[in-house]
């Protein structure tokens, strides 16, 4: 019997990268992807925690899955609904008694469970927000080529999973535990099944996925450097990421594969938080300013290229205006190419939640200057593109008629006039004009004609 399933993701890329494993695992059992809640005889919501507007959203939406449901089950037809993620373990049975529509609570560590869970909950509410030890992506089912190719040419994979750094404003080291990496033979499988379905790039996914120290396969432990010059060794794969970083495992191997591996795209997200001494001793995060600007320096040695990313937080508790005058002269000294910036939210359970803190007004003061001065930077970074020739990877059709779209080596979507036969390939593109959001570009070759000999030219 085919079933539907409906799973929508909050929050970050691992959990896109779960949601799309959970839906891997259900395929056995007769269940069906479907686009929309509407048809579904299972929803499941991979919930986000890391700020309190992302936990407040999975309950609204809870309150018009519940409508949906009510309104199915007047038709005779039962719709089971799971929380899953970050909120699901955080909260637990919370869930259960806030929203009477829940049927099953999953954490993070369980989904390879999901089959059994959902058996269960036929008969009774279920949840389950162990640690389990048993391997959950060995469980895991892996995609079939199908759904490998409906997905994409980019594709995640997560190698690393929790963090042991406990800064004080982050739940992560709560909600989804101690640092755990994946023996590299398991990841280097699954990208060579990814890219013997098509995939050309893979994405390395951990909440601190730069201090992966996975098996090698001797008894001896790997590092992030090492893995991609294995998995930059794939046939297919043509580009290789990884986020998310923290600052303090940037370490030598990783470094030196910036400087060796063409593959290995000269982009990279790490996150600095604040760019106040104090403000970084309070938020617990191991490094000062100082030693964040030299990591960027180490990276620009090994690839003059490279292009930054980053996160702050602004109005962490004892945030002064001076502290939060040296976040943005910080962000003027790196020229980020791109930066995400977050108004500090208390979250339960967390150290800093329990400080003395700044009171909203500010917050949202400096939030709009952080991110005017953000816009300014981008801005910069895309003026700085223009008349530079770099590979594009074309992944689909443009909105116009004979344009194809792609990404550049740091993500901006590039659309060229060229012929769809490129889809899948990469080509160099000159970049001609900075549009919203996108750079536009002309192919650097010609696509190639069909060749006339010379011999016949020469007749
Ligand atoms: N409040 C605001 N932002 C937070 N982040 C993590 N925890 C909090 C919090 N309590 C931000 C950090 C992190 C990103 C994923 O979310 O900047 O890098
Ligand atoms: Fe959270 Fe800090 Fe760990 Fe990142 S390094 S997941 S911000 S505790």
């Amino acid at each position: 019997m085919t079933r539907k399933l409906f799973v929508k993701s909050y929050g970050c890329q691992m959990n896109v990268y779960d949601s799309h494993r959970m839906a891997d695992t259900l395929a056995p059992e007769g269940f069906v992807e479907t686009a929309s809640p509407d048809d579904a005889d299972l929803v499941i919501l991979n919930t986000c925690n890391i700020r309190e507007k992302a936990a407040d959203k999975v309950y609204s939406e809870l309150g018009r899955i519940r409508e949906l449901k009510e309104a199915a089950a007047a038709d005779g037809r039962r719709v089971t609904v799971a929380v899953a993620g970050c909120v699901a373990q955080a909260e637990g049975n919370e869930i259960f008694r806030r929203e009477r529509s829940v049927d099953v609570v999953v954490g993070p560590q369980s989904y390879h469970r999901l089959p059994d869970i959902l058996r269960r909950a036929e008969h009774v509410r279920t949840i389950d927000t162990e640690f389990p030890a048993e391997d959950k992506f060995g469980q895991l089912a892996q995609p079939t080529r199908a759904a490998i190719r409906k997905r994409g040419l980019s594709a995640f994979i997560t190698v690393q999973e929790g963090c042991d750094k406990f800064c004080t404003f982050c739940v992560v080291p709560y909600t989804r535990g101690a640092e755990v990496s994946r023996p590299a033979a398991k990841i280097i499988a699954e990208a060579e099944h990814l890219a013997g379905a098509g995939v050309r790039e893979i994405t390395l996914l951990g909440q601190n996925v730069n201090a992966y120290h996975g098996e090698d396969g001797n008894g001896r432990t790997t590092t992030l450097g090492r893995l991609m010059h294995r998995l930059a060794d794939i046939p297919g794969i043509a580009r290789l990421r990884y986020s998310t970083s923290h600052p303090c495992d940037m370490n030598d191997d990783l470094v030196a594969a910036h400087r060796d591996l063409p593959a290995l795209m000269p982009q990279l997200h790490l996150p600095v938080q604040s760019g106040s001494d104090r403000i970084l001793a309070a938020m617990n995060r191991g490094h000062t300013r100082a030693d964040y600007l030299r990591q960027i320096e180490r990276l620009r040695a090994a690839r003059p290229d490279i292009a930054f990313s980053s996160d702050f937080i602004v109005g962490f508790p004892g945030e002064t205006e001076q502290d939060f005058g040296d976040t943005l002269r910080l962000l003027g000294e790196v020229g980020f190419a791109s930066a995400y910036s977050f108004k500090y939210s208390p979250r339960p359970g967390t150290p800093a939640a329990g400080m003395e803190q700044v009171p909203e007004a500010v917050k949202n003061e400096r939030l709009r200057r952080l991110q005017s001065a953000i816009e300014k930077c981008q801005a910069v970074f895309m003026d700085a593109c223009v008349g530079m020739t770099f590979d594009v990877l074309f992944d689909k059709p443009g909105r116009h008629p004979g344009q194809i779209v792609g990404r550049s080596p740091y993500l901006q979507p590039v659309p060229v006039i060229g012929p769809a036969s490129l889809i899948g390939e990469i080509a160099p593109v000159t970049i001609l004009e900075v549009r919203t959001n996108s750079l536009f570009g002309a192919l650097a070759h010609a696509p190639a004609q069909p060749a006339q000999s010379r011999e016949t030219v020469g007749a």
